[in-house]
């Protein structure tokens, strides 16, 4: 990537000069994820890796909500995020408002937030979680029913795996729900020896058709893992593209789908952000304070 060189050598010497961290999420485009990135990982892992750093900076390389549990983590530090419209549906699909409206409709159940979803949100719950542990969360409250937010198809997916009573709200991720079990069952006809694995994001009729379901990291670890031929990775197209990198036996079979919002993030922003240290992150104390015991509620869970 010749014309990368001089930003990801640029974005490089400020990070150093500027004591900056930059976490990267797994849909991160190569040269953003190989180049520049100190930490790269699914959302529940750059949520434990802000907890770890020293750095006085951290530049998040992802969307919003990515960059607010950062912050929640790390209130005396300065968070920047590249482009602060780097959003994503299922974030935007409920407010802190909706959620006390639940607990109204269902008063005593435990509320259970994916990590997409706002600080505003975030304060309003039980406990947060990702793609990763949801199940050991939804498990660990000890109750009969919870609710469980903002994605209908991940809580459909948590609903395969555990007794208790799941109540979803009905948000969903703008990327994986365009995939269809149909479009699978082709790939499957045309070469029965083609492995497939979906993000739980996905509807359930493409959930059906996967050999693995997990989290964006646990889909790498999978295809280093398993050495397929062929595989569809039923989720954002960087992931292929990053993993391919490692593993150059492996044939990665499209369809894939791009997240608009996390392609917002480009080296020339990353270096923009890091210039004018801007666009900071700033989160209103009082939600801050409730919206972080949800977060750290996650992470102390052993797992
Ligand atoms: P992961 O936690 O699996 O990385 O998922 C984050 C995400 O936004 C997937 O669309
Ligand atoms: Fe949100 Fe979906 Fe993009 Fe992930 S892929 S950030 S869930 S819109």
């Amino acid at each position: 990537w010749p014309f990368h060189a001089p930003y990801v050598h640029a974005i490089n010497q400020l990070k150093a000069e500027r004591n900056a961290v930059i976490l990267a999420h797994n849909y991160m485009t190569p040269e953003i994820f190989h180049c520049v990135a100190d930490v790269v990982g699914d959302s529940l892992q750059l949520a434990i890796e802000a907890t770890k750093t020293d750095a006085e900076v951290i530049v998040q390389c992802g969307v919003h909500f990515m960059a607010e549990t950062s912050k929640l983590l790390n209130p005396d530090k300065t968070v920047l995020i590249p482009d602060m419209d780097a959003g994503c549906s299922l974030a935007a699909s409920i407010t802190g408002a909706d959620v006390r409206a639940l607990r109204e409709a269902y008063p005593g159940v435990p509320v259970v937030a994916y990590v997409n979803t706002s600080a505003d949100v975030k304060a309003e719950v039980d406990i947060c979680c990702t793609s990763s542990n949801a199940v050991q969360v939804v498990e660990s409250l000890g109750a009969p029913r919870v609710i469980f937010l903002p994605d209908e198809y991940l809580a459909k997916y948590v609903q395969t795996q555990t007794d208790v009573e799941i109540i979803a709200w009905k948000g969903h991720c703008e990327v994986h729900e365009r995939f269809t079990g149909a479009e699978l069952r082709a790939y499957r006809e045309a070469d029965p020896s083609i492995r497939i694995i979906a993000h739980p994001e996905c509807p359930p009729d493409v959930l059906a058709e996967a050999d693995f379901t997990g989290s964006t990291a646990r889909m790498i670890d999978w295809v280093k893992r398993e050495h397929p031929a062929r595989v569809v990775m039923v989720t954002e197209c960087s992931m292929a593209d990053n993993v391919a990198a490692e593993t150059p036996d492996v044939k990665f079979v499209r369809p894939c789908n791009l997240c608009p919002h996390m392609k917002r993030i480009t080296l020339p922003k990353i270096l923009d952000s890091l210039v004018s240290m801007t666009e900071e992150v700033v989160i209103d104390p009082a939600i801050a304070a409730r919206a972080r015991r949800s977060v750290e509620r996650m992470i102390n869970l052993k797992s």
